[in-house]
C-alpha cells in the first residue's frame, strides 16, 4: 500500500526530482502563486503520483523559496531550498552545462568545473536529507533524473531501510563519452545506491553495466525472472537491477481531451486564425538545442526555396517553451531560431500571413491538445532525445486516425513508433523528404501508419510503464 501514514511520520511512497510538479511564481507586487512546471518528467510522474497519493520532494523553481510542505491533488509537496548560487552552480552549471550536453552526445560542448561538481555533490546531499525526512519506515523512494545521480547512494547511507528506485529520463551516453567525466566513478557509484536503475532504452542499460564493470569491476548477469528484460549487477553483497523502461503518457486522458467538443471547436478555430492553410505543420518543444527546431526551420526554408512547398499553402506553428534561459548555449540557440523565423517570414510571408507562427510561451494543456488535433503534420526532429513525449501526445490526439508524425531516429520514441515518417536530423535532404512524404502520401497510407502508432501509444501508457518498473523492483531474485 502506498500513501501517507496517518501518524504524519512520513509517506510510504516518495518521488524525488529536481523540480516539484509546480513552480512558485512571485509577481511584481510580491503575491505568490503556483503554476505547472515544464518538461516531460513532470508530465509523466504527476499522473502516477495522483493515482498513488504519495509525497514529492523537489525544488520550487525559484531561488531562496522555502514554502512549508503542502498538499495538492493528493500529493504532499516538500520543498528543497536552493540559493541563487546553488541554482547557478548545481542546476545551470553541472546539471545543464555538464551532464545535459554530455548525455545528449555533446551536441554542444560539455564544460567541466570543479566548483560545479562540488555544488552538485552538496545539493544532492541536501535532497537525500530532505527525502530521508519525508519517507516513512520501509518506504519506497523513486529518485528521478540526471540532476540527482548521487542521491540513491547518499540516501541508502542515511536510510538503509528504504527500497530505492532510480530512473533516468534522458539518454545514457556511450561509454566513450561518459568516460570524459572527471567524476565518472562517483556518479556510477551514486546510481548504484538504488535497488533498480531504469533507462528508456536497452542501449542505455548496457552502457551502464559496462561502466559499472570497467570503473569498479562489478560483474552483471541477466535476470531470468524478468524474461531477460533486466540484469543484475553485483555490488559487494547487494544486487542492483538494471533495465529498460520506455516512458509514456496518460494516453487515455489525452485521447479523451482530444475527443471533447470544445477541443474540436478550438482546433477548427485555430486553423481559421492561421489563415486556413492547406497544410498545418506543428512543432512543440522546450526551447532546447537538442530539439532540432533549427533543423526543421532549415528544412522548411529549403523546401520553399526549391518550390517543393508553396508558402501560400503552408503554415508552421512552432511553440517553444522558454527553458534554462541563463545558460549560454540556450541563449545562442534561441537567437539562431528567432533569426531563422524572421528570415523565413521576411522572405516567404505575406502581409497578414506569416509562414511561421512562433510562440515563445508555454500554452495550457487543453489548448495544446487542440493544436495537436488541428495539425496535419507534427514535426519532432531532435538531434538527441531520451524519449520525447510530445510525439506520443500527438499520436494520442489524432483520434480521427488522420495526421502524420515526422520523427527523428534519435528520439527514444523512434524505437516504438516505427510507423512514423522517420528521419535522420543530420541529413537535411532526408528530413525534407520525410516532410514531403508526410504531406503528399495518400490519405490511406497516412491512416494506416497512424493506426499502428495509435495502437502502440494507447496500448502502452504511463501507468503500464510505472507498473513494469515496480514489478521489476519487487520481483523476487532468480534462484
Ligand atoms: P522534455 O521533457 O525534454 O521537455 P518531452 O517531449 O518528453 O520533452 O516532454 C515535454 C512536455 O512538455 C510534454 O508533456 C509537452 O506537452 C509539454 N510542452 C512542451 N512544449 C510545451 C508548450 N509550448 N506549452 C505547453 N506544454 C509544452
Ligand atoms: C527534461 C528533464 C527533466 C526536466 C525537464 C524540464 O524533461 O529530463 O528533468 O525537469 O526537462 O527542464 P527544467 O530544467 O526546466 O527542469
Amino acid at each position: 500500500g502506498t500513501g501517507q501514514t496517518s501518524t504524519g511520520a512520513g509517506a510510504d511512497f516518495v518521488v524525488v526530482a529536481n523540480r516539484l510538479p509546480v513552480d512558485l511564481v512571485i509577481d511584481r507586487d510580491g503575491t505568490e502563486h503556483w503554476k505547472a512546471s515544464p518538461g516531460g518528467l513532470v508530465t509523466a510522474l504527476e499522473s502516477i503520483l495522483k493515482a498513488n497519493d504519495g509525497a514529492w520532494v523537489g525544488w520550487p523553481g525559484v531561488p531562496d523559496a522555502a514554502p512549508e510542505p503542502f498538499d495538492t491533488d493528493g500529493i504532499r509537496l516538500h520543498s528543497v531550498t536552493l540559493s541563487a548560487q546553488d541554482v547557478e552552480l548545481y542546476y545551470e552549471g553541472f546539471s545543464n552545462a555538464t551532464l545535459w550536453p554530455l548525455f545528449h552526445d555533446v551536441v554542444v560542448p560539455a564544460e567541466y568545473h570543479r566548483e560545479w561538481w562540488n555544488a552538485y555533490r552538496e545539493i544532492n546531499t541536501r535532497f537525500a536529507e530532505a527525502t530521508a525526512e519525508a519517507a516513512a519506515e520501509g518506504a519506497t523512494v523513486w529518485v528521478q533524473d540526471y540532476q540527482l545521480l548521487l542521491v540513491p547512494c547518499l540516501l541508502r547511507e542515511l536510510r538503509p531501510d528504504l527500497t530505492i528506485g532510480f530512473f533516468l529520463h534522458i539518454p545514457f551516453p556511450p561509454v566513450e563519452l561518459f568516460m570524459q567525466l572527471p567524476w565518472r566513478t562517483e556518479l556510477v557509484e551514486g546510481m548504484l545506491g538504488a535497488d533498480l536503475v531504469g533507462f528508456h532504452l536497452p542501449g542505455g542499460a548496457d552502457n551502464f553495466r559496462i561502466l559499472a564493470n570497467r570503473l569498479r569491476g562489478y560483474p552483471s548477469v541477466r535476470l531470468r525472472s524478468t524474461r531477460g528484460r533486466a540484469s543484475e549487477i553485483r555490488v559487494d553483497d547487494r544486487m542492483v537491477r538494471v533495465g529498460a523502461f520506455p516512458i509514456s503518457i496518460d494516453s487515455a486522458a489525452v485521447d479523451a481531451t482530444a475527443r471533447k467538443r470544445e477541443t474540436q471547436d478550438r482546433a477548427a478555430r485555430l486553423r481559421e486564425e492561421l489563415g486556413s492553410p492547406r497544410v498545418l505543420l506543428l512543432g512543440v518543444d522546450r526551447l532546447d538545442y537538442t530539439k532540432g527546431i533549427d533543423v526543421r526551420l532549415r528544412a522548411l526554408e529549403e523546401l520553399f526555396e526549391e518550390g517543393r512547398l508553396e508558402p501560400a499553402d503552408v503554415t508552421l506553428l512552432q511553440l517553444a517553451t522558454p527553458s534554462r534561459e541563463r545558460v549560454e548555449q540556450y541563449q545562442i540557440m534561441r537567437s539562431r531560431i528567432e533569426e531563422s523565423v524572421g528570415r523565413i517570414n521576411g522572405t516567404f510571408g505575406e502581409i497578414g500571413h506569416p509562414v511561421v507562427t512562433y510562440i515563445h510561451r508555454p500554452v495550457p494543456k487543453t489548448e495544446l491538445v487542440a493544436f495537436y488535433t488541428a495539425a496535419d503534420v507534427m514535426l519532432v526532429t531532435p538531434v538527441r532525445d531520451g524519449m520525447n513525449l510530445v510525439a506520443k501526445e500527438y499520436v494520442a490526439s489524432c483520434t480521427d486516425g488522420d495526421g502524420a508524425l515526422v520523427l527523428s531516429e534519435f528520439a527514444g520514441a523512434a524505437a516504438e513508433l516505427r510507423q512514423a515518417y522517420l528521419c535522420n536530423p543530420h541529413d537535411l535532404d532526408g528530413v525534407k523528404d520525410a516532410i514531403m512524404a508526410a504531406v503528399d502520401d495518400s490519405p490511406e497510407d497516412r491512416r494506416r501508419r497512424m493506426r499502428s502508432l495509435r495502437r502502440q501509444v494507447l496500448g502502452n501508457d504511463v501507468h503500464a510503464w510505472a507498473r513494469r518498473f515496480f514489478n521489476t523492483l519487487d520481483a523476487t531474485a532468480d534462484d
